[in-house]
């Protein structure tokens, strides 16, 4: 090892700290502090905001937090943005009443509740859809043009393309499908302390494919570390920001411009993934109905298992999502502002925005 790398290294050995480094046994015992089951009066809320939203007609696209006022729920929702964007990184919370609402209900419901966690929803994909759906088309997750949440394959631990990702569970699938999420934070600790070289080499450029869904002005990949430390002179900051999609790495290198990955590199995300894959480091949590799962994407990954769908098309798994992009998010790296996928007005994960591709909120899957 070079001099150079040692002191490096020694910089990268420093192991982050706060309540977004956890692990998913101990998690699992403190299901209270991030699982929070809605009280009759908080659902009554939520039932009176859908109600008015409904009664004036608003288009789901217009719908701002100010047009969703939430007098009793939206103190838990101040908490839950709260843990999210400076503590552990994810919360759930149970017993939205889809049950009661139909599809355009739902939606409404879920927007809404989106508009107190987040300051915009961003584009998930080169269609604008700023309302997604996961739910399996049957793409083959093989195909270098097909998204995961497309399919009902089991998807590896990755990040999506914003601040928060927000999930509604609608139908649950047959058996499978369970969501399982990771702090990135303690993933890095654990690769600083085990294997430095390889936490070092994750600091590097990996080249993710845009799927395609790319402007005409731009390169068909972006270029972006896995591990990006803040120099820790910023108190905000959480120490080290991740950006992992493991799947895009893969599928770039079938892209000729491209260049290769190293071995080391190839090397060091097998031992992220295992690192991920530990169950002394990973949280499992079901999907059941009426469930709204958030997640912050800097430093907590998510995965799913794969899972088997009922029958009928109106029983099959699944999900409405949001991409949130923050005002108040945590500091962005520079390495991250520059290549990643276009940034808000407010300096924030854009999504996957395609411009000149108008937003909208489709109400089925596509
Ligand atoms: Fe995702």
């Amino acid at each position: 090892m070079t001099e150079a790398l040692r002191a490096r290294n020694s910089l990268l050995q420093q192991p982050v700290d706060g309540a977004h480094v956890w692990r998913g046994p101990d998690m699992a015992t403190r299901r209270d502090e991030w699982l929070h089951v809605m009280t009759p009066g908080e659902v009554a809320d939520l039932d009176a905001a859908v109600d008015e939203v409904e009664a004036q007609g608003l288009d789901i696209l217009d719908i701002a937090r100010a047009d969703f006022p939430l007098p009793v729920l939206g103190d838990t929702l101040a908490k839950m943005r709260h843990d999210l964007l400076k503590g552990r990184g994810f919360s759930v919370l149970r017993g939205v009443p889809i049950d009661r609402y139909d599809r355009r209900a739902a939606a409404v419901a879920f927007w809404g509740l989106g508009t107190h966690l987040g300051d915009d929803a961003v584009s998930q994909n080169g269609k604008g859809h700023v309302l997604g759906h996961v739910k399996d088309l049957g793409h083959d997750y093989a195909d270098p043009m097909a998204r995961g949440y497309q399919t009902s394959a089991r998807l590896p631990y990755h990040t999506d393309y914003s601040d928060l990702v927000a999930l509604l569970c609608l139908k649950s699938a047959k058996s499978g499908g369970l969501s399982s999420i990771v702090s990135s934070a303690a993933l890095y600790n654990e690769l600083c302390e085990r294997r430095p070289d390889l936490a070092e080499a994750l600091t590097q450029t990996f080249y993710r494919t845009r799927w395609g869904e790319v402007g005409s002005d731009k390169p068909p990949y972006i270029s972006v570390p896995v591990f990006n430390r803040h120099n820790g002179d910023d108190e905000a900051a959480p120490g080290v920001v991740t950006t992992y999609v493991r799947s895009a790495i893969r599928k770039a290198q079938l892209l000729p411009e491209t260049p290769r990955l190293t071995d080391l590199q190839t090397e060091a995300m097998d031992a992220f993934d295992a690192l991920a894959e530990d169950p002394a480091f990973h949280l499992d949590m079901e999907f059941r109905p009426g469930d709204f799962q958030v997640v912050n994407n800097h430093w907590t990954l998510h995965s799913r298992t794969a899972y088997e769908d009922h029958a009928d098309s109106n029983d099959k798994r699944h999900l409405l999502r949001l991409w949130l992009a923050c005002a108040d998010g945590p500091p962005f790296p520079p390495a991250m502002t520059k290549e990643f996928e276009g940034l808000t007005n407010n300096g924030r994960p854009n999504g996957i925005h395609i411009p000149g591709v108008p937003f909208n909120a489709p109400l089925e899957a596509s």
